[in-house]
């Protein structure tokens, strides 16, 4: 039981058990990364029933896709450092009937994640609320750990963020202004620690910054045009390389100068063309170079060569 509960529970004190900056400062040549988004039990039977705001009294298929995603990501050599998740892990909002179950569902489902792969939870809209208060904050922590925090993988910094703050913090400013003061801490930090300082600079959160360009006009997808170009401004000067979110349920994103905003869709339900899977992300000395597998992909052959020779390179 202690066991199961820890690894829902690393996430603390905003940094992340096991991969903390005094294990896991020093480069030691590429490594990689699963990252995923949107399990979000419940909304592949809402979405058929047409009533997304509610409704999700059933997530059979998602689970078993969770399960099929894990098996998948157990399966792969060498193994990935971690996996993260970008948000809407249920679909259930706060407070609703459906909640308690999603989640202990999918706890579930990621149980037989191999215990080497640590799972990295970012919370999203349908986790915390359109419009998230120090409560529902508070239970996603219980539930899942820190909304934000910090860790190191092998020389790079990793940020992870409640992009709920970003989106609408009226009932919660008090939590906005808190992230805002570690998140200029950490960017700070990282950009004036020159030789000691990390190799690459990474962000997860679960909105999207921009789905196709930085200058795009505002969509329920994407972050408002002027807190977007703040963030961006901010990521750019401390050197973030890419920020890497979900919320689209499709494959989107685009590199401008410098930084590679990507969007990955769903393990669960998706709203295009795409099909249900995860991106893996291979992080060598001169960046990170990604591409979004099918779990079918995945689970058969593996990932792609060319990534793999990266890797050995
Ligand atoms: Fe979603």
């Amino acid at each position: 039981m202690a066991e199961s509960l820890d690894m829902f529970h690393r996430a603390k004190q905003r940094t992340f058990s096991g991969l903390t900056r005094d294990a896991e400062h020093r480069w030691t040549g590429p490594f990689y990364f699963i990252q995923a988004a949107d399990p979000q039990l419940g909304l592949m039977k809402a979405w058929k029933d047409g009533n997304c705001d509610g409704g999700g009294d059933e997530w059979t298929e998602e689970v078993e896709l969770t399960k099929q995603a894990v098996e998948a990501v157990n399966r792969l050599r060498p193994r990935p450092r971690f996996m993260v998740l970008c948000g809407d892990l249920v679909h259930s909002m706060p407070g609703t009937e459906f909640k308690e179950g999603q989640e202990r569902d999918l706890k579930e489902a990621l149980k037989g994640t191999d215990p080497s792969i640590p799972l990295i939870f970012v919370s999203g809209n349908h986790d915390i609320g359109n419009t998230p208060t120090p409560s529902s904050v508070e239970n996603f922590c219980k539930t899942w750990g820190d909304d934000y925090f910090s860790f190191w993988v092998g020389g790079v910094l990793c940020l992870v963020l409640n992009s709920q703050l970003f989106f609408d913090a009226s009932a919660c400013p008090q939590l906005k202004e808190a992230q805002e003061t570690w998140l200029e801490d950490q960017l700070s930090t990282a950009a004036s620690s020159s030789s000691a300082g990390p190799k690459h600079i990474l962000v997860f959160q679960h909105i999207p910054l921009y789905l196709q360009r930085p200058d795009e006009e505002n969509d329920y997808f994407n972050l408002q045009k002027e807190v977007r170009q703040k963030l961006l401004d901010r990521f750019r000067k401390a050197g973030v390389k890419a920020v890497f979110s979900g919320h689209y349920h499709r494959n989107a994103g685009g590199y401008f100068d410098g930084l590679d905003m990507v969007v990955s869709s769903a393990i669960g339900c998706q709203l295009g063309e795409d099909t249900h899977g995860v991106r893996v992300v291979v992080v060598t000395a001169d960046g990170v170079v990604h591409r979004y597998h099918s779990l079918e992909q995945l689970s058969t052959a593996g990932m792609d060569e060319d990534l793999r020779a990266l890797l050995e390179a």
